[in-house]
């Protein structure tokens, strides 16, 4: 816990909650740190090229295969606490306790902190797994270059740092995570065996009327770029509604309008879009709903709408043999357990397809995440971690 606080406090931003978006300087600090705790925990610390974290029990062998467990340090802007340092943490956490116990596992353990989980910066999130994986390249990231964030340079630093021997591979992976919405809370359950990921679905969406006056242009004759989005918010609103039984949900999370001045009709506007669900029908359902629902406004309203892709993912099933030793585990520590999917996207996900992957979930309080109202119960972190650290033993010893 108290880690967990240290990280929020020299991270924390003007709007009250921890803001380390990836590639920051807060996060350097927050790599910093962890680097350090796991050389405290007797981990060889490396990095790969892209600048995820990784520390090993066996001293970064070439060509083993190592049970890998971590999540991300990044947040969202004006994010929370826990979200991805919970599962850091609670991997260091387990190697530590372990150590302590003189508990000697046949496989080596690698606790990983991914570089850039969140989407918050660039539409698409998972960078470090995905570069891990080989879907990502270095010249893909580089291309996202701006000028608040010299990526090259960044990677360049990255790349100087002692590397991870390549030719490691995964026997498994396990990620602990804070649940992020209510249903352990509500039904009064302690650990989450985490079944499925969603896939997202990511659109900007540019929405092009005429600018013109505000005042001298009658109501019949515009083509309002603003009115048009506010149609289509509510039209993505609606195709979650229409899917929510099958746990797809759709968000409008983020609008850019121009000329945005008090006596301007705005001419162009650009809407984020993300969706996401567990079963790919109603996913495409959703992004259908949303097309037709564009061709309708843009006829209607005389305004060109566009569609760019930022990102689409599949949804992911999680290993059922590392869902079943997640429950195993925690009932055996006598803690109450439910299968459940993720609504949240996670790093398990991009590796869950190449290697048996699983998570654990802890209750958030409210459900409340990515805002710095974000809280899980200290004796939940504890559990967690007691079933993160139970089950990565069970696996290592083949049980
Ligand atoms: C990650 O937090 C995501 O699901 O957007
Ligand atoms: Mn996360
Ligand atoms: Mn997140």
């Amino acid at each position: 816990m108290d880690r967990i606080a240290l990280l929020a406090e020299r991270a924390r931003g003007s709007g009250g909650g921890v803001d380390r978006l990836a590639f920051s300087s807060q996060e350097a600090e927050a790599v910093g740190l962890v680097a350090g705790w796991m050389e405290e925990a007797g981990l060889s610390v490396a990095y790969d090229g892209l600048g995820s974290l990784f520390g090993s029990t066996d001293g970064n062998t070439p060509d083993v295969a190592v049970l890998m467990a971590g999540s991300h340090l990044d947040s969202v802007p004006n994010g929370g606490a826990y979200d991805g340092v919970l599962g850091v943490i609670g991997a260091i956490e387990s190697v530590e306790a372990m150590r302590a116990a003189g508990i000697r596992l046949g496989t080596p353990l690698e606790v990983v902190a991914w570089r850039c989980e969140e989407a918050a910066l660039f539409g698409q999130g998972r960078l470090g797994s995905l570069f891990f994986t080989g879907e990502l390249s270095l010249d893909t990231v580089r291309g996202w270059e701006r000028p608040d964030l010299p990526l090259t340079r960044l990677l360049e630093e990255a790349a100087s740092l002692p590397q991870r021997a390549s030719s490691r591979s995964l026997r498994g992976y396990l990620e602990l995570h804070i649940e992020q919405g209510r249903r352990l809370e509500a039904s009064g359950t302690t650990i989450g065996a985490v079944t499925a990921i969603p896939g997202a679905t990511r659109w900007k969406i540019t929405l092009s009327g005429r600018a013109d006056h505000s005042g001298a242009t009658p109501m019949g004759m515009r083509r309002d770029a603003l009115a048009a989005a506010a149609e289509l918010i509510l039209a993505v609103e609606r195709a979650g509604m229409a899917e929510r039984d099958h746990e797809t949900v759709a968000t409008a999370s983020a609008i850019h309008a121009l000329p945005g001045a008090w006596n301007v009709i705005p001419g162009l506007v650009e809407i984020q879009t993300d969706i996401r669900g567990i079963e790919q029908e109603s996913i495409d359902r959703a992004l259908d709903f949303v097309r037709e629902a564009a061709r309708g406004i843009a006829s209607q309203r005389q305004v060109e709408i566009s569609f760019e892709e930022k990102t689409r993912g599949k949804p992911v099933r999680l290993d059922d043999g590392m869902v079943s030793a997640v429950e195993k585990t925690a009932r055996s520590l006598g803690l109450s357990v439910a299968r459940m999917p993720s609504g949240a996207g996670h790093d398990a996900q991009t590796i869950a397809p190449y290697v048996p992957a699983g998570m654990v979930f802890v209750p958030s309080i409210e459900g409340i995440s990515h805002a710095p109202g974000e809280r899980t119960r200290p004796e939940d972190i504890l559990a967690g971690v007691q079933v993160l650290a139970g089950t990565l033993m069970s696996l290592a010893l083949g049980e």
